[in-house]
């Protein structure tokens, strides 16, 4: 593995903003004085009051608390917008690529301005104040980034909700977040088919407990007649008609949230992620500005839904902050057929292109197709991101679609970090495929064993960050008690990412996964839990225990064994209405791969499910079942193995 390295190429020695001899520097100083370094950094942003401290975060125990510029007054729309807006106006902001593609846009600062302006401005109108919750549910269309942007001029915490998401995830997060308003439109496209949009929110506000909600803004995509709530939905288009195309942005506090995006772990309902303005958006910027050496002039392409995190840094808040041009794209890499990545790179001429490997694996599968019928030559820098990137996978992408010209960035990161944490710099790092190399300025990673030993040298561990970094998350939405439960409570003064790495003899990070119940279901977070809740409201199942095992396309599939309750008949048809279920449920994402029934789970003798067996049958390592002799039960676990073997 050590020979598979693929040095910095002297052009972006040269070009870089940093050379290895740089990253080292800037590191340094990052962890050796935080304080003159990160003060420094948030130059790049405007403050309308700046601040006189940088740092105040501690990770004790029962006092854990998190603050960067804290008196520190800023507004990220004004950011993201407004100063590009004077200086460059017609300078391109969002080229919108759209799942038909025949369709595209191109929005520039000034246009942009105009636009988040106005809807800012319906959205006060209809008392939508600094602080409310504003749900985001929309298409990969502009509108997005504007609904995004408008809420953080007014001062609206947002939360968008993927559009793959059922009227029961909505529904959730309205009464999590007590939301007032919701911004949607009728319809979504994506890979040929229609999604209604409008219609899960009118069943998700059918729900007890989302009577928060005042006003629907729905943007009439498709214009056809979904039934009409009178008093609550509003249309898009008429309001922006009518508002008016300025307004002032409010001052917001730097330790104040920008938005709420939930996330699911390894316990428990999703959890509302709550990040900062100041903060966030400085390691939003930064983090976009050196990860992808983003020149003036250069179009970026994160291929990432704005549902996601990655979205939200890499698409809307760093790339804008920095005065990119930012593309946007409504379909998948495989509509109208997997030439599209190419094809759209050769369109827009786009320099930086940062995807999933899920998304690299799918087009793999295709073989030399992807890359026919496009050239691909004015890419320079490739990303990863969303779970490891197997080396194969790293091959094609770095062959296929970089044509052997552009370093990979496989970039390690959470929802809960905000920014890309541990990953190669362009013109710094070499290469080793599978590896997300080393930590960006400011983070401090550590391995520790399961005691809670620091472990040094080259050793498999449990991944903490030591020290507090500008886009930490600051709490869980309503519950700062969970924040510190989930991050902080398995190890004390550390922040757990729930994430297993190996450090080898340079110092590279090799991401192994989680070691929590989370699975990451083609770069998809679920938590097995959540799936297990929703499987067991299903009057067929007695009992379910989730598993992920490992999958060619996803990375993990999964895997459910299910006990019936008494008298049903397990048919078919039984499997794929339970599938189903959880599709309608949850989301498509989390429908199962693998169903499995049985009339007992391995269970400890004080009931405890023992998924570490699930887990081995699921994935056919029958031999490797380790200690089975706590079990109440040993002879479940052998008829679950020729149950598992005869499928
Ligand atoms: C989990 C976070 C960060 C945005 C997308 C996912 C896994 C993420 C990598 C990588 C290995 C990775 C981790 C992490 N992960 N990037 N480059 N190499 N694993 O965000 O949904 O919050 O999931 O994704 O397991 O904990 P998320």
């Amino acid at each position: 593995m050590s020979d598979d390295i693929f040095p910095v190429s002297e052009a972006l020695k040269q070009s870089s903003y940093a050379d290895n001899q740089r990253y080292l520097s800037l590191y340094q100083q990052s962890i050796d004085d935080p304080d003159g370094f990160w003060g420094e950094q948030a130059k790049r942003l405007s403050w309308s009051k700046p601040f006189s401290k940088v740092r105040n975060a501690r990770f004790t125990p029962g006092d854990i608390s998190i603050k960067w510029f804290e008196d520190g007054e800023l507004n990220a729309c004004v950011n993201c917008v407004d100063r590009h807006a004077k200086a460059t106006p017609d300078k391109v902001a969002i080229i919108w690529e759209g799942d038909d593609p025949t369709q595209d846009k191109k929005i520039t600062y000034a246009e942009l301005l105009e636009q988040v302006s106005r809807l800012a401005n319906v959205m006060r109108e209809q008392g939508v104040q600094k602080g409310d919750r504003v749900i985001i549910y929309m298409p990969m269309i502009p509108e997005a980034a504007y609904s995004m942007l408008a809420c953080a001029r007014i001062g609206a915490v947002h939360s968008v909700i993927f559009g793959g998401f059922s009227p029961n995830a909505i529904a959730d997060r309205v009464i999590d977040s007590k939301a007032k308003m919701i911004l949607t439109a009728d319809v979504g496209h994506r890979g040929g088919n229609l999604i209604q949009l409008k219609q899960n929110v009118d069943k998700a506000l059918e729900r007890d407990g989302t009577d928060s909600v005042e006003k629907v803004l729905v943007l009439k995509e498709a214009g056809n007649d979904n039934p009409w709530s009178k008093g609550r939905d509003l249309c898009w288009q008429d309001e922006l008609a009518k508002a008016s195309a300025e307004c002032a942005a409010e001052a917001m506090n730097a330790e104040d949230p920008l938005f709420i995006l939930y996330t699911s772990g390894s316990t428990g309902t999703p959890k509302g992620v709550v990040h900062s303005t100041g903060g966030y958006l400085l390691y939003a910027a930064l983090t976009h500005h050196y990860v992808f050496d983003y020149h003036e002039g250069d179009i970026y392409w994160c291929a990432a839904d704005v549902g996601w995190i990655t979205g939200h840094s890499y698409i809307v808040y760093g790339p804008l902050a920095n005065g990119a041009t930012t593309l946007i794209f409504e379909g998948v890499p495989t509509y109208p057929d997997v030439r599209r990545i190419g094809q759209v790179v050769d369109k827009h001429q786009v320099n930086i292109l940062y995807t999933a490997p899920t998304a690299i694996r799918a087009l793999m599968a295709k073989g030399d197709l992807p890359a026919q019928d496009s050239t691909r030559s004015s890419l320079r820098i490739l990303g990863s991101v969303g779970e490891p990137i197997n080396p194969e996978a790293w091959h094609w992408y770095h062959d296929k679609i970089g044509n052997k010209q552009c370093p990979i960035m496989d970039t390690w990161w959470q929802t809960e970090t905000g920014g890309v944490m541990i990953t190669p710099l362009p013109g710094a790092t070499d290469l080793k495929p599978g590896s997300a190399t080393r930590p960006f300025f400011g983070i401090q990673p550590a391995l520790l064993d399961a005691d809670g030993n620091t472990l040094e040298g080259a050793v498999d561990g449990n991944l903490v960050i030591c020290q507090s970094w500008p886009g930490q998350m600051r709490t869980v939405w309503g519950d700062h008690e969970r924040f510190e439960q989930t991050y902080f409570s398995t190890y004390k003064n550390y922040y757990f990412t729930g994430d297993g790495a190996r450090r080898d003899d340079d110092g590279y990070f090799w991401i192994t996964g989680r070691v929590d119940d989370v699975l990451n279901v083609s770069g998809h977070r679920l938590g097995t839990a959540e799936i297990e809740s929703s499987l067991v409201a299903h009057p067929a199942v007695a009992e379910a225990a989730v598993v992920g095992y490992p999958h060619d396309i996803k990375g993990q599939g999964i895997y459910v064994y299910l006990l019936p309750t008494d008298g049903t008949e397990i048919t078919e048809e039984l499997t794929k209405q339970v599938r189903q279920w959880v599709k309608d449920d949850i989301s498509p994402i989390a429908a199962p791969d693998l169903i499995q029934w049985t009339h007992g789970l391995p269970k400890t003798r004080s009931g405890k499910i023992m998924r570490r067996i699930l887990r081995k049958i699921a994935a056919n390592e029958y031999e490797q079942l380790g200690d089975t002799s706590t079990l109440a039960d040993p002879s479940v676990v052998d008829a679950l193995i020729d149950n598992r073997k005869n499928r």
